[in-house]
């Protein structure tokens, strides 16, 4: 059992943004899968560190787009992912210490996170977008 599905309903509309979302979450899922089985930490902190950078990548993408296209409602989006990255760096830093001790209740936060941000925040500036009728949106 895949400890965070993929829905249907957390399609936005574009593919690229669809495709950004999907990876966060098979990241999540490999990160969950290593620490539950007790690999070594070598494993869980090389798959923390690709699920930081590829975060970074995402949300960046996000903000270049509210930036480019004025999105109105950016500061609170901006302030969302803030809070989802200092979590992930929380985290990556027991990693780092080697705290066999890691608190599984990271993985909840880390999926009710991503679900509500795609299902409330996320589709909010694709509906903007859609409305401006930019290509891909
Ligand atoms: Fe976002
Ligand atoms: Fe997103």
């Amino acid at each position: 059992m895949e400890f965070f599905k993929w829905l249907t309903f957390y399609q936005t509309g574009n593919e690229e943004i669809d495709n950004q979302h999907k990876k966060l979450i098979s990241l999540i899922n490999e990160m969950y899968e290593a620490i539950s089985q007790n690999k070594n930490f070598s494993t869980s902190k090389k798959i923390l560190m690709e699920l930081v950078d590829y975060t970074d990548y995402h949300f960046t993408e996000e903000e270049e787009l509210f930036i480019k296209y004025k999105y109105p409602a950016a500061e609170g989006h901006l302030l969302q992912h803030k809070n989802f990255v200092d979590k992930i760096w929380e985290f990556k830093n027991s990693i780092e210490k080697e705290d066999k001790l890691v608190n599984m209740s990271i993985f909840t936060f880390l999926r009710d996170w991503l679900h509500n941000h795609i299902v409330k925040s996320d589709k909010e500036y694709v509906k903007y977008f859609k409305k401006m009728k930019l290509e891909g949106f």
